[in-house]
């Protein structure tokens, strides 16, 4: 619990708020959680890391995944890069809904339960389920001795370090690396990528913790966007495939501590239902980082212009967007696409941070939620 942290560890120094602190605090815990994963002698990911070992990795045929809130959407990023690198079939479930849905596991299928605090009911409930109906468990979880994480047979720990505020980030960003990890063991242990591969994989992993610290400086460039927003009672948040995954999160945040409806929709799905509500002046979010979507995304992009919507993105280095199609266009640094979640996330969190903030709330304690949910 807060209390028993040692109180330098909880202390806001010069920040305004912990969700501030913990913002600016990624990079180390990426980085922290990178080193984590790494055996020390030979300075490769470790199988050990999860506290498995390669056998156990060889033997998963699906994988499902089940978690709750910010950890639910990071078991999507898993599911999108998993099933790239390693073309193992991931589902993703809410943690509150695996036991009631009468879940059929087959063998060889690793459940994984992804937590912060290690202790969210409707996931440990979730994952004794799983055990009950004769699955291997591999828990991602933030907070050691957790009851999640005893409960599990296998554990990574997230290294984020102690999280106050109720709405995560750098939880969030250790259990997207902690599947980058995942991933990539599972895609070496089943021979689907070679060891050239593995090594140009981990070296843009490792690179990570420098291009997130740049994306600090994107909070000057969020605040005249968190100001044309803040008034909006609406926000519609875009992306395909990856960027869809991480516009969950996005919207998510914005809505938990702004208490601004936040619509997150595959882009594709768009002409599908929520096309409906655009309307003159409805605010667009749209994540772009995936450059063979990106023609895809902007075509959407059109849809929503053409019915009066005011765009904004969130975009990477080398893809090329139409100044004239957004208010306004914000740039992360590039690396691989499997990775841009990461970088992606930090302006959504200050974007979050700012329209809570001008709005006059305390983005720490949001209204009606809690930072553990150990009820169901
Ligand atoms: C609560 C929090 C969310 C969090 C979710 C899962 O609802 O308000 O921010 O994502 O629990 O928490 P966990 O500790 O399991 O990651």
């Amino acid at each position: 619990t807060v209390a028993e942290l040692d109180s330098s560890m909880i202390h806001k120094g010069e920040y305004l708020h912990f969700m501030e602190k913990e913002i600016f605090e990624q990079p180390q815990a990426v980085k922290d959680t990178l080193l984590y994963a790494c055996n020390q002698e030979n300075n490769c990911f470790s199988y050990e890391s999860f506290s498995m070992r390669e056998r156990d990795f060889k033997e998963i045929s699906r994988i499902r995944v089940i978690a709750c809130g910010s950890a639910y959407h990071a078991g999507y990023v898993l599911k999108s890069v998993c099933e790239r690198l390693a073309r193992v079939p991931v589902q993703v479930e809410l943690a509150s809904e695996f036991r009631y849905n009468h879940p059929i596991l087959e063998t060889g299928e690793l459940v994984i339960s992804i937590s912060q605090s290690g202790e969210t009911a409707d996931t440990l409930a979730a994952v004794r389920e799983a055990k009950k109906l004769g699955a291997k468990t591999l828990s991602i979880v933030n907070v050691i001795g957790s009851a999640i994480a005893g409960e599990s047979d296998f554990v990574f720990y997230t290294q984020a370090g102690p999280e106050i505020a109720v709405a995560t980030t750098k939880a969030y960003s250790c259990q997207l690396v902690a599947g980058y990890i995942f991933s990539l063991l599972l895609a070496k242990a089943k021979g689907k990528i070679n060891d050239t591969e593995v090594h140009s994989l981990k070296d843009e992993l490792f690179l990570l913790p420098g291009k997130i610290q740049q994306c600090l400086s994107l909070d000057s460039e969020t605040l005249p966007m968190a100001k044309k927003l803040k008034d909006d009672k609406n926000i519609f948040f875009l992306g395909r495939g990856l960027d869809w995954a991480v516009s969950m999160e996005g919207a998510l945040k914005l809505k938990e501590i702004s208490y601004i409806h936040c619509e997150s929709y595959s882009s594709g799905e768009l002409k599908h239902g929520t096309i409906s509500l655009i309307e003159k002046n409805s605010p667009v979010i749209a994540l772009i980082s995936q450059e063979d979507l990106a023609t895809k995304s902007i075509s959407n992009i059109h849809e929503v212009k053409s019915r009066g919507a005011k765009c904004f993105a969130f975009t990477m280095e080398n893809i090329s967007v139409e100044e004239n199609d957004f208010t306004q266009i914000l740039i992360v640094p590039k690396t691989r696409p499997l990775f841009a979640g990461s970088l992606l996330v930090v302006p959504l969190q200050f974007l979050s941070y700012q329209v809570s903030l001008l709005k006059g709330l305390d983005p720490d304690k949001p209204r009606n939620l809690a930072k553990s949910v150990t009820v169901e």
